[in-house]
């Protein structure tokens, strides 16, 4: 279903049974794209977070859940997270204020990915990471979870992943991915601190 800052009614539904239907988070490759940082990893977000899915596979000292959904944004808070509603095309977090970014499984329902791209980009510090987990719809699996997602009803849109890490680097982030399977990770870095 889809409004005006992507999938999130449905979410919205959805977020007393999330915890229950969703795997576990792919807490190593999140904590290995982590190390891409130039700087120690305190403070991170994680965008489109839903119930803190992403942000519980951290070790950070300070997560952040950012969601669209009020739902997602109870339950993240019930597991013991901050939480905080917003678009993630609209952080409302101050420039260069957070060390990483993670987005999980979340990207494709965003209603202008580009636009969260950027905003990911601007409140990082320097050295910082954006790291993004995602389906790869060329694979026989991602084309499966991307038809089913659309006969769900959602409005995803899924990137291959040369294509993700070139949004990435438009966003002006150093930018490569690495594919797992059908799954795959992009990781984009802030230039350091000269
Ligand atoms: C498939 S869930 C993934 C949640 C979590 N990252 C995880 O891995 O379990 C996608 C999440 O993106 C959120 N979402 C969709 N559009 C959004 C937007 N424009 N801004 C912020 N969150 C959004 C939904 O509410 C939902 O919680």
């Amino acid at each position: 279903m889809t409004n005006a800052i992507g999938d999130t009614a449905t979410f919205d539904r959805m977020a007393r049974f999330y915890d229950w239907l969703a795997p576990s988070p792919a807490a190593d490759e999140l904590r290995e794209a982590l190390g891409f940082a130039q700087r120690p990893v305190e403070r991170v977000l994680d965008v489109g977070g839903g119930t803190g899915r992403g942000a519980s596979a951290l070790g950070a000292a300070e997560r952040i859940v950012v969601d669209a959904a009020p739902g997602m944004v109870r339950q993240a808070r019930r597991n013991g997270f901050e939480a905080v509603r917003a678009d993630a095309a609209g952080l409302p977090f101050a420039a260069g204020s957070v060390d990483a970014v993670v987005i999980v499984d979340a990207l494709h329902h965003f209603g202008d990915p580009d636009a969260a791209l950027r905003e990911a980009a601007r409140v990082l510090r320097p050295g910082g990471v954006v790291v993004i987990r995602e389906v790869d719809p060329t694979t026989l699996v991602g084309r499966l979870a991307a038809g089913g997602e659309h006969l769900y009803g959602f409005d995803s849109t899924f990137f291959e992943p040369r294509s993700l890490a070139r949004r990435v680097a438009d966003a002006g982030l150093d930018a490569r991915f690495r594919t797992d399977g059908f799954e795959y990770a992009v990781v984009g870095r802030t230039p350091g601190e000269s």
